[in-house]
């Protein structure tokens, strides 16, 4: 490595109080950390990562569908994300014959690659502050209603004038709560073609029971390309349409890593919340997430007693188990980081320096009171935080509510609705209908329904619930378990058929009586109450607390720099492009146990288990692993390693994002989490926070060695 004199000197500055990992940061104002990502061991520079002058590596890091990252790595619009992100297309091109889920998908030639309609791929063109215009007219005096409605309108201003300048799709963007605005360019790709995916028992390898989980095995990749018109712009798919060339592509490294070394990933974060203040993080750690968790593990228990004892089931549900058990695990980890961590404590010995910091001038009492307001706005939030927990919690996840609400619009047809709209209704319900009976297993959802109405009326006051749960008590003398009876026997939303006739038949005069069915009188119940008693109240609440956090937030980008110097501040993350920096390493995340940085093979095999479908390894992986196949992806120990972890700071949105060397070469795909360090998005703490990448060796072994589709490799920039 060139050692530049800056380099050298920023050693010196910076040696010893080195606060690495924690942070996302902007792009475009990355010459500040420029510095410290070299003093880690960087050697490209901010100008490498990201500049509209030229092309630089943000043209090719791209939001993928509305919540994944994904990165280019040829000059032809090749394409990398997570497979988990790719995951509803691999499915939606699977049928019985061609089940892509199970048995993975391979285009072998260009041609073969299958069209997505629907898939967009958004490429950040540049990005511009311009806090100064949005906040125009807004003086110490403006009040906060007054604040959003200028905020608003000048938002709106800008947005249209800016149009008239550009072919690019232009939003602004809010950052550290309201202080500072980035006007964003982005173009829009919409001919996105799937071209690979591993077999789900490698691409998902360790199932739910692995998720969050470190050591962890999964090959968690899906391949796409970006197609565009003959003159290289965004088009609608088309036959005629070429591969994207790309101003960057990303050169990968088979060199793998070692602890210590530095890296970086850059992607699209979706939320953080790291500048709350601790009655926030409390009634988020304490009093929502355990509901939620609480009322979850319910289900979740009886989703698995059905699923043990049938296959079928097992499949019916495994896609909900997924996507409960997703959030539920995650929680339960904040809990239990927050706890352990002491990251409420760690949050009030802050507050208690930020009020000693305000107490110093006059002109800080708003921000002191700001922090103080907190208090009583939470107090009240609470109330219908919870009102809202349970209706979508344990109402809503009674199967057969959730289902006849989208009834409700048909309820509500009259002989003066034109017959296409009745009729568009109808298929869009004939089609739901199909699909939610696919997956519907009666006796899970009725014992869901008892146990969730039962901890629904529990938990809210007789003054304070939906009626129906004052019906129960009043009709069936709390007996809820005789509801659920009348309820499901009573409502044709249990039969296929019943359904299916309504629907064929359906006449605007029928619509009063559809509207009496028990099962839509139960979620009416639910969502009138919620309507008229929490709705407003709720929003009331948020904004208020959205105010207090841009004040809270003012107050803390004046502070931190006086108080804590050695702290650099950083907006939370708001699905943004941005780039977080780390080292690798592995970490101990309690007493006596110390983790590894990096998985291999041998843990694959280890793992493996016949009878579960996660855990399942293919005879072409053992062949592979036998005959120690493993070409130039090998480390230089001799086996195939599978995933690593760093301390990137990152959060859900990142899954996808491109883990990335001192070089700015691609080491591998960020797809996770360790589950200690789950509360990353509220508090972060180096010593356990820690993201989980599939190493691209990983990647590149399954895509060359074990489905032999060469052509691929064949287009990549590779470094050995
Ligand atoms: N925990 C990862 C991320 O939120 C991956 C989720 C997908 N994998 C799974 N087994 N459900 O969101
Ligand atoms: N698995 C997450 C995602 O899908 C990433 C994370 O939360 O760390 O974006």
């Amino acid at each position: 490595m060139k050692r530049t004199l800056s380099t050298i000197i920023t050693v010196i500055i910076f040696g010893g109080i080195l606060r690495a990992d924690e942070g996302m940061w902007i792009p475009a104002l990355l010459q500040r950390n420029e510095a410290e990502m070299q003093a880690m061991g960087m050697k490209i520079t901010a100008d490498d990562i990201y500049s509209i002058n030229h092309s630089s590596m943000k043209d090719a890091v791209v939001l993928f569908g509305g919540g994944c990252t994904g990165e280019i790595v040829s000059d032809q619009g090749l394409l990398l994300t997570n497979h988990h992100c790719g995951y509803g297309w691999i499915q939606r091109h699977s049928t019985v014959e061609h089940d892509y889920l199970t048995d993975g998908f391979w285009a072998m030639t260009m041609e073969e690659e299958l069209p997505c309609p629907g898939l967009t791929v958004t490429m950040l063109k540049n990005m511009v502050d311009v806090t100064d215009k949005v906040l125009e007219g807004v003086t110490d005096q403006t009040t906060d209603e007054e604040r959003a409605q200028l905020v608003k309108e000048n938002i709106k201003k800008l947005v249209e004038e800016t149009e008239k300048t550009t072919e690019y799709k232009v939003t602004v963007e809010s950052f550290y709560q309201g202080n500072q605005y980035f006007l964003m360019y982005n173009e829009i790709f919409k001919d996105i073609r799937m071209v690979g995916a591993p077999p789900s028992n490698i691409g998902k390898f360790g199932g739910d029971t692995d998720n969050w989980v470190w050591p962890r095995h999964t090959g968690d990749f899906s391949i796409f390309r970006v197609y565009v018109d003959k003159d290289g712009k965004p088009a609608e798919y088309s036959e005629d349409n070429v591969p994207y060339k790309p101003d960057y592509h990303f050169t990968i490294s088979l060199k793998g890593v070692e602890k210590d070394d530095f890296t970086f990933v850059f992607g699209y974060p979706a939320r953080t919340n790291e500048y709350l203040p601790s009655v926030a993080v409390n009634q988020e750690a304490n009093v929502i997430y355990p509901v939620v968790v609480d009322l979850r593990t319910q289900i979740l228990d009886i989703y698995n007693k059905y699923q043990e004892k049938d296959a079928k089931v097992r499949i019916q549900y495994a896609s909900k188990h997924a996507g409960l058990g997703n959030g539920w695990k995650k929680w339960m980890g904040v809990i239990e980081g927050i706890r352990s961590f002491k990251g409420i404590e760690k949050k009030r010995a802050f507050e208690t320096a930020y009020n000693d910091w305000c107490m110093q001038a006059r002109n800080r009492m708003k921000y002191m009171h700001a922090l103080r307001d907190f208090t009583p706005v939470y107090e009240e939030y609470e109330k219908y935080r919870m009102a809202t927990t349970y209706m979508t919690e344990a109402g809503f996840s009674i199967e057969l509510i959730s289902y006849a609400a989208s009834f409700a619009e048909l309820g509500e047809v009259t002989k003066d609705t034109p017959q296409e709209e009745i009729d568009n209704i109808i298929s869009s319900l004939k089609a739901e209908t199909k699909a939610f009976f696919k997956d519907y297993y009666q006796p899970i959802d009725e014992e869901v329904a008892v146990t969730m109405l039962e901890a629904y009326r529990a938990a809210q006051p007789e003054d304070f619930r939906p009626e129906i749960l004052n019906e129960i008590d009043k009709k069936y003398k709390g007996d809820v378990k005789a509801y659920v009876d009348y309820l499901f026997k009573k409502s044709i939303f249990t039969s296929e058929e019943n359904v299916n006739k309504l629907l064929d038949g359906f006449k605007p005069a029928k619509a009063k009586k559809l509207m009496k069915d028990p099962a839509i009188v139960a979620y009416n119940s639910m969502y009138e109450f919620y309507r008229d008693n929490v709705k407003d109240k709720s929003k009331e609440c948020n904004d208020r607390i959205n105010n207090l956090r841009r004040v809270y937030m003012e107050g803390q980008m004046k502070m931190i720099p006086e108080v804590y110097p050695e702290r650099n501040l950083y907006p939370d993350a708001n699905f943004t492009l941005r780039v977080t920096y780390g080292k690798v390493g592995g970490f101990k995340p309690k007493d006596a146990v110390t983790y590894r940085h990096f998985t291999t093979l041998d843990g694959i095999m280890q793992k493996e288990n016949p009878d579960i479908y996660d855990y399942v390894v293919t005879d072409r992986l053992h062949e592979l692993y036998d005959a120690k196949d493993y070409g130039r992806y090998a480390d230089k120990d001799g086996s195939m390693h599978v995933a690593f972890i760093a301390g990137n700071h990152t959060t859900g949105g990142n899954s996808g994002s491109p883990i990335l060397n001192a070089e700015g070469q691609l080491l591998g795909l960020n797809f996770d989490r360790t589950w200690e360090g789950t509360m990353s998005d509220l508090v972060y703490d180096p010593s356990i926070c820690k993201n989980i990448s599939v190493d691209i060796r990983y990647v590149l072994f399954l895509i060359d060695k074990y489905a032999g589709c060469t052509r691929l490799i064949d287009e990549m920039t590779i470094a050995e």
